[in-house]
């Protein structure tokens, strides 16, 4: 059974249709990268998978249920503004309660056995030594593992990540592009990562989604990232350019236009 499959997929917020004829599948264990501009529907496509937001029309299944009715395969890491929230926890306490907030219990009290999960998915994603830290004083870099480490103590089949790269620096971004790499290869979740940039993640992408309130292209990063393709939302300045192996997507002309001498 695949893990997402939709076809026809149209999604609204109330009578406005936000994006419309979306048709794809994404097998266990595969990551999907999702790109498109800004207001293209990327976050509210994660919306509609994890369950949230269930005004959509057209077929949409999740190991072949509806997306409300699979939420416990299903985890959300939303958009970066969510590490400025300065919640009163620590790193380890906002980590247990992805697992406590299904159960209804609450943070105060830890059970031991949560509190020993939570330490081992901060290990596993190498910030251990945080746990006992306040959320709010770690870096964006830490913030965005503790939250991943959130998503991944409930044990899920299905890890959504809303542009886990975008608010990092170039070092944080490596750091999160292993970490990312690590759980494809270690826990075989199946990965829907949107981003602006895709570059660094095309080697971990089994498909790659492009959407501009409509899909513009779906399949493997071959037949996605091509000038023709990508031209079609980012303009024709848009190249992809092969170095050795490796296939870089250059996304609008990020140059300014250079006075010519009279
Ligand atoms: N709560 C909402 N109510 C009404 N319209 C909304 C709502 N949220 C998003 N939209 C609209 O849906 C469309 C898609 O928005 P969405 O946030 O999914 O885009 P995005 O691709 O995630 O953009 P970004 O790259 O800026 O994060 C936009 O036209 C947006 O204005
Ligand atoms: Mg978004």
């Amino acid at each position: 059974m695949r893990a997402i499959e939709a076809e026809n997929l149209e999604i609204y917020y109330g009578e406005y249709k936000a994006i419309e004829g979306l048709t794809f599948y994404l097998e266990q264990g595969e990551t999907l990268l999702l790109l498109g501009p800004n207001g293209a529907g990327k976050t509210t496509l994660l919306k509609v998978l994890a369950g949230f937001h269930t005004n959509y029309r057209g077929k949409v299944l999740i190991f072949g249920k509806r997306p409300d009715e699979a939420r416990e395969f299903v985890a959300y890491v939303p958009q970066s503004f969510a590490l400025n929230v300065r919640v009163p926890l620590s790193a380890l306490e906002v980590v247990a309660m992805g697992a406590l907030y299904r159960s209804g219990l609450a943070h105060l009290n830890i059970p031991p056995d949560v509190v020993r999960r939570a330490q081992e998915v901060l290990e596993f994603l190498g910030i251990g030594d945080v746990a006992n830290e306040p959320f709010r004083n770690l870096s964006g870099g830490q913030k965005q593992r503790v939250l991943i480490a959130r998503a991944l103590i409930s044990n899920p089949r299905i890890l959504l990540l809303d542009e886990p790269l975008s608010a990092l620096d170039p070092k944080a971004r490596i750091d999160a592009t292993a970490i990312l790499s690590k759980i494809k290869d270690e826990m075989s979740i199946t990965m829907v990562i949107t981003t602006h940039d895709v570059n660094p993640l095309i080697e971990i992408g089994d498909k790659v989604m492009l959407i501009d309130r409509r899909l513009v292209a779906f399949g493997g990063p071959e037949e996605v990232l091509k000038d023709e393709v990508i031209a079609k939302v980012y303009g024709s300045a848009s190249k992809t350019i092969r170095v050795g192996e490796r296939l870089y997507c250059i996304i609008g002309d990020v140059h300014m236009p250079r006075e010519v001498a009279p």
